[in-house]
């Protein structure tokens, strides 16, 4: 029997990405390190809410999408496995962004799915004509031992603070960007935004919305993963 080589695991996910072949989470969740692997039905996007997520956006016409809170990189780098989407994620957790970064490399698309070391402050919203949040601030809502990790400060006043700049951000998005939550992000969504698709999965509910151009000065409430709104 051949010997068995990770490489050619990594490539055949992505060309099974690429054709739109199910893939399931244990095997894309098999290239990323065990420490990471174990955090992923809690942390990171499923392969089919991504890529329900993924073709939503492009069918709306989206190209360059954020991915605020980027986490290993999971989301990005099959968005950008099914081949429309230049991706560029923010992750204020630098081990994660190794993670990342060679998780894009596995799968060959290093140069569409980039990442970035930083918070809110690293990026521009406006420069994406997509943005997605899985729900990245809800950690610092939860008690000290539940979080992601210690490597990084995250407590309910930064969390809301990181909340509160997100719904100020969307509300003067230019019309036509796209938004897409899976189970929420914690904060409202302007009454200028329409929404355009919803999907229920196992973990939670998946939206998309779109900027448009008249603000009544109402908000949608979205429930994040506590059930809050
Ligand atoms: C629920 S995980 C989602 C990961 C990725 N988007 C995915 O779906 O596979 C949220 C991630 O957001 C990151 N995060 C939370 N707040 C952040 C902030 N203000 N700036 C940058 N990253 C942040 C966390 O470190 C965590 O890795």
């Amino acid at each position: 029997m051949p010997p068995h080589r990770p490489h050619d695991d990594a490539r055949r996910i992505a060309a099974a990405l690429r054709a739109r072949r199910p893939v399931t989470d244990a095997e894309l969740d098999a290239l990323l390190p065990p420490e990471l692997r174990a955090r992923s039905a809690e942390y990171w996007t499923p392969v089919a809410v991504a890529t329900t997520a993924a073709g939503w956006l492009t069918d709306h016409g989206a190209t360059r999408l954020l991915d605020v809170g980027a986490g290993a990189g999971k989301f990005a780098t099959i968005a950008a496995a099914l081949g429309e989407l230049r991706v560029v994620g923010i992750e204020r957790r630098a081990h994660l962004v190794d993670a990342a970064r060679s998780l894009a490399r596995s799968l060959g698309v290093a140069a569409q799915a980039t990442f970035v070391v930083g918070d809110l402050d690293a990026v521009r919203l406006d420069e994406h004509d997509a943005l997605y949040l899985y729900n990245p601030f809800s950690e610092g809502f939860y008690p000290r031992g539940s979080r992601l990790d210690d490597t990084v400060d995250v407590g309910p006043s930064r969390a809301q603070a990181d909340i509160d700049r997100i719904e100020r951000a969307l509300s003067s998005l230019a019309p036509g960007v796209r938004l897409v939550t899976y189970r929420g992000y914690g904060g409202r969504v302007p009454d200028s935004y329409e929404l355009l698709h919803t999907a229920d999965f196992d973990g939670g509910r998946l939206r998309c919305w779109q900027q448009g151009r008249t603000r009544g000065g109402g908000w949608f409430l979205e429930e994040d993963a506590q059930g809050r709104s």
